[in-house]
Order: structure tokens, then C-alpha cells, then sequence
């Protein structure tokens, strides 16, 4: 039977950069609130908010101090309420981030773990993660080598325990310990609690690092110890059998690396863990191997238009009839779409409508990430201090100690950091982009007065636009259950599938390049008709046809 997440058209909202209501610089519920009919417009019917929790924000909420309380940032519980109720009298749902890896150091759990005068220290102590220290020639060392994911060693101090606590992402987000049934059951409890509130499912955070190794072997950087350890699928299966699958909720569990193997495990129809999967398989198919300076993630290099056809065909070949794929761009903690895989200069629009034709009519239930929707930009920060997030300051350190310049090591940032996704939403040409009526907590990125809602909300042929109409299709026929052919894998710049809806079938042309290309018809196109195109074209006649840079078309014919 069809389950309604199955259908589901999600907008993800990073509460902090969306609308800011009481104008304090921060977005907030109340500003998310004033604007779901924009999201309602745009065809959406799944609001995901990024975490609402108090916290200190070390990580913008997902350092969780208290699981029951909203963040003073962000509003109160009331708030909250409002917000459940004014998009469910709309039909629409929402579900927010479930944080289940770590908590902030100031949460009362870690805070009694960490200080053996504690009355309750030793029920909490064994919530986290402990080690006793190494000793080398009589110096104090860290248990292991292991680097967490924001680059900075996994392992602190604590004094008055004289041990080291794991944590895997920052030092303010200490690693619970998820083979203690009595914090298992502490979690379950917070999470009944906002599934009575009236939530509608989670995206369940960093799930494939909840196991750890616990011989804590030593390694460098050791990731192998903390991630996809086959245990943490028991865990999963606990949450799936005694919480999600009851109550009918969405579960949209994030697992990056996650094996193809591993796929129906996570998200098959008879799985116990999740409804579906982020992966993010196809969101780094540009790095450059050959960067030392800014390696990993951080290293540009060109897009392999190959292996992103390659991910996208074989992870839906996976869940085919057996599971549910989601599908999208990236999220907070990728670079823009536009930036990343388009060109946000020359061929900004085209290139960013381009982009939402190539995923748009791709079964799975689908993500459309705040501001992508009009074709939002990467930051264009000058400074250092420009940004935000905590894993820029360990990662410049850590390119300036690679020889990096800083000129070199400040690209990287705005290619590629985490809060080159971040920065506020772009409503209008007013200042501060609509966003707030005074300096927000993140810079604007300058380009506001061109790429803005309201300007695009003016045209028809905008990016908006092009949302609008590839989102509508997307419902009127279906297309999250489309069945999905994709052509020329092997072509190194054209991206080419037919999406095969209810009525209709869909042929998608795309030149995924800033190169011109001599598109080669996978079908022959008499029978179709011209649905949809980002450039002025006649009726295509031909074989084939030259596609200028980031053309795309859709072409459609009754289902045969
Ligand atoms: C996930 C989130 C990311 C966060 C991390 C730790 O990867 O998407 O933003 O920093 O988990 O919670
Ligand atoms: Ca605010």
C-alpha cells in the first residue's frame, strides 16, 4: 500500500537563515510560520526543519542542551505548536531534525558524567563515551589518533575524571554511548514526546556512527572505528520497531558513506530502520585527488558527469519495487547547487534551471534545499571572520599547516564549506534581502538585490518559475513513482533519461556543461512534444541538434 511520505514533496529549512520575525538577526519559527504559503506556492508539502532545540549553537543546533525545549533563538514550544498547526490545517506536513549521536557538553546528562561530585555521576557517566589516558615518556596522550569529521582530534580531557571523552564531530558535542539500554531509554522518551506533540517523522542525524570500536583501536584518522559499524543497525531496528513505523512517521535516516549493500537494510520496504536514505553519494563526484593543500572534500576539481548518472541510475536500480530512494541536490552541509555543479556566473540561470530539470523528474521523494529554488549562490565572504561554522577555523589551520596560502585556503571556504550554503534567505531586493531588519547572524551574500523571491516571483521564465512548474508536473503526474531509463551513461557532459509518468512519459535532454554539445536524440522525438525548455527553440526535427551551454529540454508524449 502507498504510504503518504511516498508521494511527499519536501523543502528543507535552516531555521536560522530563513525569515527572522522578532528581528534579532536570527530566523525563527514565527518568521518560518509567515511563510508557508510561499512554500505551499511552490508545490512543497513536507516542511524539514533543521534542529529547533535549545543549545548553545556550537553547531546551530545540532549541540542539543535540552531535547524538550525549543532554542530562545528560534522561539518557544507555543511557537512550535503554531507551527504544526498552520501547516497541517494546510495539509501540509513537518518533521524535524532527531540528534541522536551526541548531545551538547552543557546537556544536565553529560554535565553529571563529567564531574564525579555529581550526585547522579555514575547513572550518567556511562551515557558518554570514556577512556583513560596513554602515557608516553611520562606525558599525558589521547587514547588514539582518531580526527573527527570537523578535522580536530575526537578525544578531550576531562580533569576531574582524569579520562578522555569521544566525540567524533566538535568538543562541545560529546558521543553518547549507545550500548546503555538506560540512555537508549532516556531517548526513546524524547522522542515520544515530540511524536505526541504532533510531528510527522524525523531526519534522523549521523545515524551510521552510533556504534563505535569499542577496543578503540588506534588509527589515523580512524574513521573506520566510528562509522557503519554493523551494530548500529540493531539500534536503528529498536527506534524503527517500538517508534517510527507505529506511529506512520516519515524517517529520513542520514547515513553518509552508506554501501549500496547496506541499502535495503536502511530503507527496503521490510526494513525496520528507516523509510529512506541520504547518502550523498552523488554530492562529491568533483574532488580533486591530486589536491595536498585542501584535500578531501575541500578539493575542486571538475564534475564526472558519468558517476553522477552512474549514482543516480543505480541507487534507484536498488530500491526498484524493494525500498524508497530520496533524492536531491545537497543540504546545509554541501555548497550550492548552482556554484557546486553549475556556473553562478556566465550561466547562472540557465545553468541553475538546468540543474533542476536533471533531478526534478527523477523518481524518490525529493528535497528541494532552501534558496535553491531561485538559484542561490555560494558565499561571497572576503574575511575569515565572515563565517560561521566551526569546522571553517579547524580546517583553515589545518590548510595553512598543509602550505595552503590564505588567499587559497579562503577559496576553499566559499567553494566548499558548510556555510557556503548557509547564508540568509533572499527574499528581496530590500536591506538585509528581506531577510531581517537589522545585521543578521550570518552575512548576506551581496548579490541579493539580483537573486531575490520577489523578482523571480515577477516572471515567468525565472528559476522560481521553473520550480513551480517542474514541482507541479511532479505531482499532477506522479513522478516520485515514475519508472526511469536513463541513456548514454558513458557521455561525459550529456545527462539524458526518460521519466516515465502516469499519463505521460517525459524525455529530459540535458548538456550538463558550459560547453556546447551536439545532442544526440536517444529517441526519436516526432512523437513527442516540446514540454519544457531553458533556452528559445523551434520544434526539434532533427537527429540531433547543438545544445548551447546548460541547455536542457523536456520533451513529453502519451505513455505508450
Ligand atoms: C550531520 C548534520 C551536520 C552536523 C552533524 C553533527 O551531518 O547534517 O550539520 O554537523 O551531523 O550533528
Ligand atoms: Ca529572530
Amino acid at each position: 500500500m502507498e504510504k503518504w511520505w511516498q508521494s511527499a514533496i519536501i523543502y528543507q529549512v535552516y531555521l536560522r537563515s530563513f525569515k527572522d520575525a522578532n528581528n534579532d538577526g536570527i530566523g525563527d519559527i514565527k518568521g518560518l510560520i509567515g511563510k508557508i504559503d510561499y512554500l505551499e506556492e511552490i508545490g512543497v508539502d513536507t516542511i524539514w526543519v533543521s534542529p529547533h532545540y535549545d543549545s548553545p549553537m556550537d553547531d546551530n543546533g545540532y549541540d542539543i542542551r535540552d531535547f524538550y525545549k525549543v532554542s530562545e533563538d528560534y522561539g518557544t514550544l507555543e511557537d512550535f505548536k503554531e507551527l504544526l498547526k498552520e501547516a497541517h490545517e494546510r495539509d501540509m506536513k513537518v518533521i524535524t531534525d532527531l540528534v541522536l549521536n551526541h548531545t551538547s557538553d552543557e546537556h544536565p546528562w553529560f554535565e553529571a558524567a563529567k564531574d564525579p561530585n555529581h550526585p547522579e555521576h555514575e547513572y550518567y557517566h556511562d551515557f558518554y563515551i570514556w577512556h583513560e589516558p596513554k602515557y608516553e615518556d611520562g606525558k599525558r596522550k589521547r587514547p588514539t589518533r582518531w580526527i573527527g569529521w570537523f578535522g580536530n582530534p575526537a578525544w578531550t580531557y576531562n580533569e576531574a575524571t582524569d579520562e578522555y571523552y569521544l566525540h567524533i564531530f566538535s568538543r562541545k558535542m560529546p558521543d553518547l554511548n549507545w550500548r546503555n539500554p538506560e540512555m537508549r531509554k532516556a531517548m526513546k522518551k524524547v522522542i515520544q514526546f515530540w511524536i505526541d506533540l504532533g510531528v510527522d517523522g524525523f531526519r534522523v542525524d549521523a545515524t551510521n556512527h552510533l556504534e563505535k570500536n569499542w577496543d578503540f583501536p588506534d588509527g589515523y584518522p580512524g574513521y573506520e572505528n566510528f562509522s557503519s559499524l554493523p551494530k548500529h543497525h540493531e539500534y536503528l531496528q529498536e527506534l524503527g520497531r517500538e517508534l517510527f513505523h507505529p506511529n506512520d512517521l516519515m524517517i529520513i535516516g542520514e547515513a553518509g558513506g552508506a554501501t549500496r549493500e547496506e541499502a535495503l537494510q536502511y530503507a527496503g520496504f521490510d526494513s525496520e530502520e528507516f523509510n529512506m536514505l541520504i547518502h550523498f553519494e552523488h554530492c562529491w563526484v568533483d574532488t580533486d585527488e591530486t589536491n595536498t593543500l585542501t584535500p578531501g572534500k575541500w578539493a575542486k576539481g571538475t564534475v564526472d558527469i558519468t558517476r553522477l548518472k552512474e549514482s543516480f541510475y543505480r541507487w534507484y536500480k536498488v530500491f526498484k519495487d524493494k525500498g524508497w530512494n530520496a533524492i536531491y541536490w545537497h543540504n546545509h552541509d554541501q555548497p550550492r547547487i548552482v556554484s557546486h555543479y553549475g556556473d553562478d556566473e556566465t550561466h547562472w540561470e540557465r545553468s541553475a534551471k538546468m540543474l533542476a530539470c536533471a533531478l526534478y523528474l527523477i523518481p524518490g521523494t525529493p528535497i528541494v534545499y532552501y534558496g535553491e529554488e531561485i538559484g542561490m549562490t555560494n558565499v561571497d565572504y572576503e574575511n575569515l571572520e565572515d563565517f560561521r561554522d566551526v569546522e571553517v577555523f579547524t580546517e583553515y589551520e589545518n590548510f595553512r599547516r598543509n602550505g595552503a596560502s590564505h588567499e587559497t585556503a579562503m577559496q576553499a571556504l566559499r567553494d566548499r564549506s558548510r556555510d557556503s550554503a548557509r547564508s540568509p534567505m533572499q527574499w528581496s531586493d530590500a536591506p538585509y534581502a528581506g531577510f531581517s531588519e537589522v545585521k543578521p547572524w550570518i552575512p548576506i551574500n551581496s548579490n541579493y538585490e539580483t537573486i531575490n523571491v520577489e523578482r523571480q516571483q515577477q516572471s515567468k521564465s525565472s528559476i522560481l518559475s521553473t520550480y513551480k512548474t517542474l514541482l507541479a508536473l511532479r505531482a499532477k503526474e506522479n513522478l516520485n513513482f515514475a519508472d526511469l531509463t536513463f541513456y548514454d551513461i558513458s557521455h561525459p557532459q550529456s545527462f539524458n533519461y526518460l521519466s516515465t509518468g502516469e499519463h505521460h512519459e517525459y524525455l529530459v535532454l540535458c548538456n550538463f556543461s558550459e560547453k556546447p554539445l551536439t545532442m544526440e536524440f536517444p529517441l526519436d522525438l516526432q512523437t513527442f512534444d516540446v514540454y519544457y525548455s531553458n533556452v528559445d527553440i523551434g520544434k526539434a526535427e532533427r537527429k540531433s541538434e547543438e545544445f548551447a551551454p546548460y541547455e536542457a529540454r523536456i520533451y513529453k508524449r502519451k505513455r505508450q
